[in-house]
């Protein structure tokens, strides 16, 4: 039995976007700890969704650290225009990025925290060069795209191996899992080592956003 603090990001992709302002209100109350924001551009995943204006009009209604996830090619181009909208977290996929080690210092440089994800096919050896750059890592544990998939279990497995890294590499680095979190998953994803927990379709998807919340919470704290 250890504390820790586990950080829930609920995902306004599963949001009703014409009452968004509300509902960024109703998770905050409620004790969310980031909002995430999808951003998807049509090509690095089939679907489209987000861009800087969401994040800017985000920013103007809650104090909420804005954690954007960046499923778009060409990352580089558009991480300025991110910070400056005034995203706190900035995360890109590392198939996305052919010079990962640059993307990553162009972020921060920026004064935003640097996040890294792989999706369910990639290896984490492929961060193993980068774990000075980060401060987060994001685990997909489904192929990005789309809200409301089935958690890929083997994701469990390289949760713990990605805790075992970020222990090993002696660096202060979050680990958050995306895709299929619910109250079912988010408790087995924290025992494997998981301290962010992004969930959109378990928490909008929802009647009652606030009783969600608390109920995925309340699995969690079993297993803390
Ligand atoms: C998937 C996105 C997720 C998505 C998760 O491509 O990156 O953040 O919103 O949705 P759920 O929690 O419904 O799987
Ligand atoms: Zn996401």
């Amino acid at each position: 039995m250890k504390t820790q603090k586990v950080y829930l990001a609920p995902s306004i992709l599963s949001a009703d976007l014409l009452h968004l302002k509300e509902q960024v209100e109703v998770v905050s109350e409620n004790g969310a700890d980031f909002i995430h924001v999808d951003v998807m551009d049509g090509h690095f995943v089939p679907n489209l969704t987000f861009g800087p204006n969401m994040v800017a009009a985000l920013k103007r209604i809650t104090t909420l650290p804005l954690d954007v996830h960046l499923m778009i090619e060409n990352p580089d181009l558009s991480i300025e225009s991110y910070a400056r909208a005034g995203a706190d977290i900035i995360t890109v996929h590392q198939e996305a990025c052919t010079h990962l080690h640059r993307s990553l210092q162009l972020i921060r440089k920026q004064g935003v925290k640097a996040g890294v994800s792989v999706n369910p096919a990639t290896s984490l050896s492929t961060l193993e060069n980068v774990m000075g750059e980060i401060d987060l890592m994001l685990i997909m544990t489904v192929n990005p795209g789309f809200g409301g998939q089935k958690f890929i279990e083997q994701g469990l497995d390289k949760i713990a191996r990605a805790r075992k890294m970020i222990v090993e590499s002696g660096h202060d680095i979050l680990l958050e899992v995306d895709g299929g979190i619910n109250t079912v998953t988010a408790p087995k994803a924290v025992q494997n080592g998981a301290n962010v927990l992004v969930a959109g379709n378990a928490v909008f998807g929802k009647t009652d956003i606030g009783a969600a919340i608390n109920e995925i919470r309340s699995q969690v704290e079993k297993v803390l």
